[in-house]
């Protein structure tokens, strides 16, 4: 029977035994797989591995913090972070198509990412959180999309390393395991999956630092809900998007005409296809009067209640 305490002392060892006392490079995304690479390096290599965590203002509430405060702080990881919201948002003003925006967002990582390492010497390893999964499906649609975000592709010709990839024997329920083992927290370890444009693609059209805040602090009360509910591990993904129109409502007898909040909430293997999950009546009620309470500028919620196909997990 395969034992991760056995997989990590082999990996330990190949690790420390290919990068020798040169520097490897990675980049954390805040999700599952790029920080089990990282604490996994970590072991074997500790500050030989330099992680480059790039905040592009479309992150969940509080989820920088959290990402430098548990990597950082509890397993000591070396960590540049950098602070890039403004340089995404000014590249974003006027974009509204879906594909236009990933695409911006896409090359604006790889431009931060890129100055980042330029900075840095004796770098001759690039590491990077790729699973079996995504060796074996990459010619689908969603393996390829969550690809080309995610990973490090396409770095410029000057910026040339050897890739270590240690997890690309794994499936997501092992790298979990793999994860538990190194002491990594249940809240990192079984974290839902989330895109690698962010918030950039539930604030539907163009983005803006208003819709952004209204779609994160929805997403905070959905989540926080969610969790308080003991449902956390039995959804697979669940989020809220703002469509962008406005509607007219109605609040201590004054007509009000605000924007709409969408809930979405699905299960799913795999993402290639979802059904929608059914929340309690009772809980949806629950997050609907506290997104219009305290959400500034939402007057109603609607439940997504479609299934992929015909729809597609994220709305955009
Ligand atoms: P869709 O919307 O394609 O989503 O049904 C399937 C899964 O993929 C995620 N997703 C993305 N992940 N970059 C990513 O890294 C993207 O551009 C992207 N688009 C969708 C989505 O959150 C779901 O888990």
């Amino acid at each position: 029977d395969w034992d991760m305490g056995q997989f990590i002392d082999l990996e330990v060892e190949k690790i420390r035994k290919q990068v020798g006392d040169k520097k490897v490079l990675l980049g954390l995304s805040g999700g599952v797989d790029s920080s089990v690479t990282g604490v996994l390096l970590n072991k074997a290599i500790g500050d030989q591995l330099v992680c480059i965590f790039v905040d592009h203002g479309l992150l969940r509430k509080n989820e920088a913090e959290q990402v430098m405060e548990n990597l950082s702080g509890k397993f000591g990881l070396n960590i540049v972070h950098v602070e890039a919201q403004d340089r995404y948002l000014s590249k974003l003003v006027g974009v509204s198509d879906p594909e236009e925006k990933r695409k911006v967002i896409g090359n604006e990582f790889i431009e931060v990412f890129s100055d980042e390492a330029r900075r840095l010497d004796g770098v001759e390893f690039l590491a990077q959180g790729t699973l079996y999964t995504d060796i074996i499906e990459s010619g689908t649609e969603t393996a390829e999309t969550i690809k080309s975000h995610h990973n490090v592709g396409g770095l410029p010709e000057d910026l040339e390393f050897e890739l270590i990839e240690p997890m690309n024997t794994l499936f997501k329920d092992e790298v979990r395991a793999l994860g538990e083992e190194l002491g990594m927290p249940a809240d990192l370890v079984w974290r839902q999956p989330f895109p690698g444009p962010g918030l950039g693609v539930r604030v539907l059209g163009e983005i803006t630092r208003e819709k952004l805040e209204v779609v994160r602090e929805s997403d905070a009360i959905l989540r926080e809900e969610i969790k308080n509910a003991g449902l956390e591990r039995d959804i697979w993904q669940y989020f809220t998007v703002l469509p962008g129109f406005k509607t007219v409502g109605v609040t201590d007898d004054k007509r009000t005409y605000d924007y709409t909040i969408g809930i979405r909430a699905i299960n799913s293997v795999d993402g290639v296809t979802a059904d929608w999950a059914r929340i309690p009546l009772d809980l949806l009620d629950k997050i609907s009067k506290r997104i219009t309470n305290e959400v500034d500028g939402i007057n109603r919620v609607v439940y997504d209640i479609t299934s992929k196909p015909p729809a597609t997990v994220e709305w955009e």
